[in-house]
């Protein structure tokens, strides 16, 4: 049995993190596609293309259950992948749907109208790409009323943190709060919609102040995963050994990874 997690880079390592030590006998397979990222600044073709080569390299290592731990993909190949891609028997989720069940307070299978919600203002910090989709928006307007979202599209972030180069990631988070914050002064609660974000989710909220709610990902995930094996445990998949695989440099890799969980990990070319 073995769960993969599938990112463009080092960003699905926060969702790795928070499984593993929700489910630490769950072995998992983590493909890190390092030679590629960012995918947040590529057109939603490019993005599916290499989405379900790492998809396809995860349930060869037996993986019939793997979680796109980004957001990117789940906002520009997810839809397509399910539609038209994935094996009967094999599942692909994405990571937006535990974070809409959060921010709205609402179960995903609960299909009566859309209401009010606690929340109504808004700030989604993502890449270029996943803001262009809308699909936050798309999937918050089936379950809310009234919520005023203002997204703001944080490019280099993700390439700043994939270099390591955490003085570029603290100016360039601090002038793209800065920039929603001029479009939404008052944000009562703030989306981290990328998977790399909360490796610098620190920057986030000092930029953004108190008062400002900050959802992120990886406990949402984690959480909605625990529930998920529980109803589906036939889904842990085959494998039985946990394994880090990147088709980047897994010297390079493995160094990045150690310094952002503290811990030594060690990866191994795709
Ligand atoms: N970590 C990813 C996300 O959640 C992808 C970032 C990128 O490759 O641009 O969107």
């Amino acid at each position: 049995m073995a769960v993969g997690i599938f990112d463009s880079g080092l960003g699905g390592l926060t969702v790795l993190q928070a499984v593993t030590e929700r489910l630490p006998d769950v072995p998992v397979v983590y493909l890190g596609d390092n030679a590629h990222t960012p995918y947040g600044t590529r057109d939603a073709d490019d993005i599916y293309d290499l989405t379900t080569k790492g998809v396809s390299r995860l349930f060869e290592a037996g993986c019939d259950l793997v979680i796109l731990a980004c957001n990117t993909a789940s906002a520009a190949a997810l839809r397509r992948m399910q539609e038209s891609w994935v094996p009967t028997d094999k599942r692909v989720l994405g990571v937006f749907v535990p974070l809409i069940e959060a921010l709205t307070q609402r179960d995903w299978g609960d299909n009566s109208p859309p209401r009010e919600v606690s929340v109504k203002h808004v700030a989604l910090f993502a890449t270029p790409a996943t803001v262009r989709s809308r699909a936050f928006q798309r999937e918050l307007a089936f379950r809310a009323v009234g919520v005023d979202v203002e997204a703001q599209a944080c490019a280099g972030v993700v390439d700043a943190i994939e270099e390591g180069d955490m003085i570029l990631a603290e100016a360039l988070v601090k002038s793209h709060v800065e920039a929603l914050k001029r479009k939404m002064p008052e944000p009562d609660a703030a989306v981290l919609g990328c998977t790399h974000y909360p490796i610098v989710e620190e920057y986030f909220r000092v930029a953004l102040g108190d008062g400002v709610t900050v959802f992120s990902q990886p406990d949402l995930v984690a959480a909605s995963l625990a529930n998920y094996l529980e109803r589906r445990p036939e889904m842990k998949g085959s494998g039985t050994v946990s394994m880090f695989l990147t088709t980047g440099d897994p010297a390079r890799v493995s160094d990045q990874a150690t310094r952002f969980l503290r811990r030594r990990i060690d990866f191994h070319a795709a």
